[in-house]
């Protein structure tokens, strides 16, 4: 079939330098990404490394203790040693009374160890102010409404526009079929979209925690997709994608799909189609009995609160 425009290995050099330093430099800004994610959500339960119950104190919070007493246990701790962490603590607990401020300890450690970053000059909490760590010393109800909002659109905006230019990139490839090249251009917007959902649900409730996940493994396999494949077929066509005799190779997903048939796959389909409708009926199931009713009880919840 003849193709009617320019595949990226046919492009000229000083376009492929464009695109190369596009996609170069949002892999980096990816790695930051991830960088930032370790450390402040991966931080949340007080162990390195992303788990559930980061993404749950994140969205969710803590709901048995404070924003205050997440954090020295999570991504606070290297700030204090032990024992001054927990006179820190033990004040919250007690109420986080003015009264006791100074006599507890807790206004030195906090003027020694903490006010060198929370201070008046910052962005963060300051902690000079006696109200602001009152007001963390409440219930900790996880990302506040105004914080999602805002990430939220600033995610959408932003994300979108990263995968407008490596989906369009990507659409020059010419080893990827059309079918996967458009389940790849679309699938980050769809992850996209579930991944803002998921955080709202999860600050509704923690059992949504797995779908964030889910949802930002999805973008990052799509990216790393799209991303190999152009950098590849700009660069090295000739050596990844061609014989040694000129010919193309075999494209990657017939190598799949022919390996896939030959292990028996067809019979595995079948079970793999089956396995899928369970997860839809567990999908459905669950939605109907656990997540609407939660959802519905949560939203009764929500305004009972502001009626009051
Ligand atoms: C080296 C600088 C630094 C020091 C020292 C520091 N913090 Fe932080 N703190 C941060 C940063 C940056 C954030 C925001 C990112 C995050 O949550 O990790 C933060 C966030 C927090 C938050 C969450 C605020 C919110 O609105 O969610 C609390 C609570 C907190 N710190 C408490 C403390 C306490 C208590 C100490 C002293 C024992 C302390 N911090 C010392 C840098 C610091």
């Amino acid at each position: 079939m003849p193709r009617e425009f320019s595949s990226l290995r046919q492009l000229d050099t000083p376009v492929k330098v464009l695109f190369t330093g596009y996609l170069t430099t949002v892999a980096v800004g990816y790695l930051f990404a991830l960088i930032q994610i370790l450390f402040t959500h991966g931080m949340a339960d007080g162990e390195f490394g992303l788990s559930i119950d980061d993404i749950v104190y994140s969205y969710y919070g803590n709901r048995s203790g404070t924003v205050m007493e997440t954090q020295l246990n999570g991504s606070m701790k290297e700030n204090a040693p032990e024992h001054d962490r927990f006179v820190i603590i033990q004040w919250v607990r007690d109420g986080a009374d003015a009264d006791d401020y100074v006599d507890s300890g807790a206004k030195k450690i906090i003027e020694d160890r903490c006010v060198m970053c929370h201070n008046k000059d910052s962005s963060l909490p300051d902690f000079t102010d006696i109200r602001v760590l009152q007001e963390l010393s409440k219930q900790d109800e996880g990302a506040t409404f105004s914080s999602l909002t805002r990430v939220s659109h600033i995610h959408l905006f932003g994300i979108s526009f990263i995968f407008m230019f490596v989906g369009l990139i990507f659409s020059f490839a010419e080893t990827s079929t059309v079918k996967y090249k458009s389940i790849a251009i679309g699938m980050p917007y769809v992850f996209l979209l579930v991944d803002i959902l998921s955080w709202w649900l999860t600050k509704l409730h923690p059992m949504f925690a797995e779908l964030v996940i889910f949802a930002g493994g999805g973008m990052a396999v799509a990216f790393a997709f799209m991303w190999s494949v152009s950098l590849l077929e700009m660069w090295a066509y000739d050596k990844v994608f061609l014989r040694p005799d000129g010919q193309p190779r075999r494209q990657l997903s017939a190598i799949v799909e022919g390996k896939f048939y030959e292990m028996g796959g067809g019979k595995l389909f079948g079970s793999l189609f089956a396995q899928v409708k369970k997860a839809a009926c567990w999908f459905c199931q669950n939605l109907k009995q656990r997540w609407l009713p939660e959802l519905k009880v949560q939203y009764q919840k929500w305004r009972s609160k502001d009626d009051a």
